[in-house]
């Protein structure tokens, strides 16, 4: 395990991520943890990551130098690197003098951080990202100084025999150049972790767990065709088998084929038992002339929980349930501020609308993974690849992808013309730089167009396809003009009730990724 301690910066999520594309396990603690906690984790290696304090400040986070006595390997990052300089009797100065951004960084000494680079010769120069106002203008006794900045005189340094290394610059952000091979050195050369972190040891490892902490009780999951839930159950599954029964609400307003490769594909690749609630009729039957977005959520969110919870009634009566397994991630768990507990609640609060006579455990068989993991497990684990990778889709549906009333036919024209722009896409190869596709009709405009002999009077479909890293804030996806003429002509062709397509050119904020 590498412990990642997080001095407040956004960066820590990302250096536990790269520390895992490494294959070697870590886990985030914040700064306040004390070194009896981070040595619970029983760490290999602990990284120090960024923050953005400046150690002359009053208050600012402190590293307690116990931990580098603790007999474990410890890296400094950024603010993590001059709060280590300190703590070890180097010299940081309040320069006045800020760098932020791309920098070049000139290796001085290979060391054993930079010994696989292949930079041609001393005083090579890479490309670094950077953000920091104070520099360490003398290592610590003992360290070797391997590289220096225009405003950082050490800006990397390391004493191998003590397993101590720290960098000023960020080598989890793709803007630093070998930055990854750089904290592989650390982990690997420095700290001799093991590269241990595998898919195939993550799915031995879970199953472990999940068999341990069920025994011989029985668990209920819900699927709802997503990436989360599909892996988490399929990891119970592999753990226990028949004493996993799996819940699918077919509220009708899922897009083609999603509702089969649940009910089929999933089924053949894992062996679940499914329990399928087909309740398209009355979602839409709720649902008819309402066109108001929030109105079409409300229903939606209610009648999935009436239907959820009708199921599982029946389920547990019949079975007796003691777990509800959730495909909670480690983004979550370290969101809802750390501690079991905390994130306990918060994953109940995911299940909504339970009635409190309906108790169950949970189990959270994704809860130390992120999202890059759970594909690979996915994988692993033998899911369709379609599912694997799938978009992000809201649990509202095309509901909220038809600007006007929902009806039969409206999702049935909906549904043709985003599956030629899915297929599409995919045939292209550019699924992986797209976040979202969603595809909206429409459905109370009309325009005048010509098709074949005749005059037609048709609805538009609007692609928008955007590139996000968190849904938070997006942007228009640049997607090659020949890709959009293939979709448009192919959903004009082939949608009889579509005469015009039109793309979706405005970034989050203003517009919202989805119509409503
Ligand atoms: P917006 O449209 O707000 O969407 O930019 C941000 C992200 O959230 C998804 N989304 C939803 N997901 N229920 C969901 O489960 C909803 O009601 C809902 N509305 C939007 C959207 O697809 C995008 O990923």
């Amino acid at each position: 395990t590498v412990v990642v301690v997080d001095f407040g910066a956004q960066y820590a999520q990302l250096i536990a991520r790269r520390v895992r594309e490494a294959n070697v396990f870590s886990v985030i603690v914040p700064h306040t943890a004390s070194v009896e906690q981070i040595l619970e984790h029983k760490p290999r290696a602990v990284i120090l990551s960024g923050g953005p304090s400046s150690v002359h400040v009053e208050g600012a986070p402190q590293i307690d130098a116990a931990l580098f006595d603790a007999d474990v390997a410890v890296f400094g990052i950024c603010y993590g690197f001059q709060a280590m300089a300190q703590a070890l009797g180097g010299h940081v100065a309040a320069t006045g003098q800020r760098e932020y951004g791309r920098t070049a960084t000139r290796a001085t000494e290979p060391g054993t951080l930079f010994s696989g680079l292949d930079l041609p010769g001393a005083h090579a120069e890479f490309r670094t990202w950077m953000s920091h106002g104070d520099a360490v203008h003398a290592a610590p006794e003992g360290f070797t100084t391997l590289a220096s900045t225009d405003g950082a005189p050490v800006a990397a340094f390391e004493h191998p025999e003590r397993r101590l290394a720290g960098v000023q610059f960020h080598p989890e952000v793709l803007h630093t150049e070998h930055g990854q091979r750089i904290l592989e050195a650390f982990l690997h050369d420095i700290a001799g972790c093991r590269a241990d972190w595998t898919p195939a040891n993550i799915v031995a490892d879970s199953v472990a767990s999940i068999r341990k902490e069920v025994g011989d009780s029985r668990v209920l999951c819900a699927l709802s065709g997503g990436v989360d839930s599909a892996v988490a159950a399929a990891l119970v599954q592999r753990a226990i088998g028949d004493q996993l029964t799996c819940v699918f609400v077919d509220h009708g307003l899922l897009r083609e084929g999603e509702a089969e490769q649940v009910e089929r594909d999933y089924v053949a690749a894992t062996g679940v038992d499914l329990v399928v609630a087909s309740v398209a009729d009355q979602f839409l039957g709720h649902l008819a002339g309402v066109t108001d977005p929030e109105q079409k959520r409300k229903i939606i969110g209610r009648e999935f929980i009436r239907t959820f919870e009708a199921t599982t009634r029946q389920i547990a009566d019949d079975r007796g349930i003691d777990f509800l397994a959730q495909g909670t991630l480690y983004p979550d768990v370290v969101e809802s501020g750390v501690g079991e507990g905390a994130a306990n609640i918060k994953s109940h609060h995911n299940v909504g609308g339970l009635p409190d006579d309906l108790q169950f455990k949970l189990i959270e068989p994704l809860r130390t993974l992120f999202k890059d993991e759970v594909r690979a497990v996915g994988r692993e684990l033998g899911l369709p690849e379609e599912m694997v990778n799938r978009h992000p889709f809201p649990g509202p549906g095309l509901a909220i992808r038809i600007v006007g009333a929902v009806d039969a036919e409206r999702l049935a024209i909906l549904r043709r013309a985003d599956a030629i722009a899915r297929h599409e896409l995919a045939a292209s190869g550019l699924d992986g730089e797209v976040w979202q596709f969603p595809v909206v009709l429409l459905a109370d405009v009309r325009s005048v167009g010509v098709q074949g002999d005749g005059r037609t009077y048709g609805h538009p479909i609007v692609l928008r396809p955007v590139t996000s890293e968190d849904a938070m804030t997006a942007d228009w996806s640049r997607l090659p003009f020949d890709l959009l003429e293939r979709i448009s002509t192919r959903i004009t062709n082939e949608v009889p009730e579509v005469n015009r397509v039109v793309l979706d050119v405005t970034s989050k904020p203003p517009g919202t990724i989805e119509w409503e």
